[in-house]
């Protein structure tokens, strides 16, 4: 009887470890995701400097694919550890999925402008893309 019970204790804990450990690797996974928005937020700003419009349009796509996955990247409880991430984002998912599809638009508009060669339009979804950083950060990311 002890040792059934040793042995599902052992196997709780090792359970429970993998899942933390999941959650750290998850973790890094959003956090190089994001690093690299900081690396196309740069970009975007260097080639509108430059006058290449064109070269904007990759970019918004790169933003565009990365945001539908941060809902998924975003498992309950994930805000243990080295994360900015905080607690309250699973209070009000709906509304933190709702605001990485606010991303997720904005870089295909921003796609979609720089298509046009337009730079005064891309230029603006660039501003709008920033906003929607911003917005979530505001909330749901710690300083
Ligand atoms: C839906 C919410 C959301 C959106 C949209 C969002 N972020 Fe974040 N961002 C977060 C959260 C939450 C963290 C903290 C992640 C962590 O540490 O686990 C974060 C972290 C970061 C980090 C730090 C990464 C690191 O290495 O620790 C950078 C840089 C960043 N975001 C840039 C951006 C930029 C630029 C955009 C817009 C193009 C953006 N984010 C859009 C929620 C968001």
């Amino acid at each position: 009887m002890l040792s059934r019970i040793v042995i599902a204790a052992t196997a709780a804990l090792v359970l429970t470890g993998g899942a933390a450990l999941a959650q750290q690797d998850v973790i890094k996974a959003r956090q190089a995701g994001f690093s690299d928005y900081k690396k196309a937020m740069g970009e975007i700003k260097d080639a509108l400097g430059k006058g290449d419009v064109a070269a904007v349009a990759p970019v918004g796509q790169r933003i565009e694919a990365f945001a539908a996955t941060i809902p998924s990247l975003f498992p309950a409880g994930s805000d243990k550890g080295k994360t900015g991430a905080k607690e309250v984002i699973w209070a009000n998912f709906p509304d933190f999925t709702a605001k990485a599809k606010d991303a997720e638009n904005a870089g295909k508009a921003l796609s979609a402008a720089a298509a046009t060669g337009d730079k005064a339009a891309t230029g603006q979804a660039f501003a709008a893309l920033a906003d929607t950083c911003k917005a979530c950060h505001q909330r749901y990311r710690a300083d």
